[in-house]
């Protein structure tokens, strides 16, 4: 029994309730957490599709990676116990039953996204969490959005918090091992420990600080890389589309042609060579539609 006089089984996602006296109807733990993985899907599949748009403009994408999850329910029976929450609180209550992690590069990177988000008219945010400015005691280091964010089901639209992590690799690398030792220490982490892990987040503010100090550099380099797979793609789309409009000995000599410009590593030729193939593409085009 929880001070609020609550009885927890949970068996087979079942989830039978025993509030103030009455019994609360049986309530499906898939019914309720549905809606919040169709909203982890799609947010998922938007800031994926935000990582597509910025690479094939052969743009650097603020955003290197993106994952989400639905809370597990042993997490959320935690939380409730935690906070003494009764079933119908835990969706206005509990704003991480979705979430979103957005992983990045760059500290500089983590403003971008925020900005981003912001600026987009499905995502109403709640509040804002700066855990870079003002870092938690633990060394705990991330930049926190709440969402409002509409999910539509057989039952209409349900508005639905999520929230959105965001920060670099390597403040994740440090987040991911912290979590992993509160988990085991059930929250007593030995005082060595704590220490050593607050240590090791200053060497992470230390390595995100060179890192930024070298990221145009490195920009340049992922950007370039991204332009030349862009064209090579084009190229070979080009190239195979060919094969079916003109003859062979030509597409073979173009081919054999396109494995010499590669092998020179020159973008400049090979985005020459891409224009060209565009042209000739044209121009079978234009003769199959007399
Ligand atoms: P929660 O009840 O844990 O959600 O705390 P809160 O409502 O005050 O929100 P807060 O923004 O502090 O934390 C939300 C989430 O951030 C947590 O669920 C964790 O995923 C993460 N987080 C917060 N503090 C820490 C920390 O010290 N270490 C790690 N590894 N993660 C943290
Ligand atoms: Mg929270």
């Amino acid at each position: 029994m929880n001070p609020k006089g609550s009885l927890y089984t949970v068996k087979n996602y079942e989830y039978k309730i025993e509030l103030r006296g009455g019994y609360m109807e049986i309530q499906l733990w898939r019914e309720i957490l549905s809606p919040y993985q169709l909203a982890v899907d799609e947010l998922v599949v938007k800031f994926n599709h935000i990582i597509q748009e910025y690479r094939n403009n052969g743009q650097y994408s603020p955003i290197e990676q993106v994952v989400g999850r639905v809370k597990k329910i042993s997490s959320i029976l935690d939380k409730m116990n935690k906070k003494n929450l009764a079933i119908e609180e835990i969706e206005d209550e509990i704003d991480d039953i979705a979430g979103i992690r957005i992983m990045c590069q760059f500290v500089e990177d983590i403003d971008r996204v925020v900005e981003i988000i912001r600026n987009r008219k499905d995502m109403e945010i709640k509040c804002e969490k700066d855990y870079i400015s003002h870092y938690k005691e633990s060394g705990y280091r991330s930049y926190h959005i709440i969402v409002y964010y509409d999910v539509y089901t057989l039952e209409g639209t349900r508005r639905l918090q999520a929230e959105i992590q965001i920060r670099t690799m390597a403040m994740n690398f440090w987040a991911t091992i912290e979590h992993s030792l509160q988990y085991k220490y059930h929250g007593n982490m030995p005082e060595h420990v704590r220490e050593r892990l607050y240590a090791a987040s200053d060497a992470i503010v230390a390595l995100d600080s060179e890192m930024s100090s070298v990221r145009d550099e490195i920009i340049d380099a992922q950007n370039l890389f991204t332009i030349k797979a862009n064209v090579v793609s084009d190229i070979l789309v080009n190239i195979q589309n060919l094969y079916h409009v003109a003859n062979k000995r030509e597409v073979l000599k173009i081919q054999e042609e396109f494995y010499q410009i590669f092998a020179t590593q020159d973008l400049e030729q090979l985005e020459r060579f891409c224009r060209e193939l565009d042209i000739i593409a044209e121009g079978y085009k234009a003769q199959s539609l007399r």
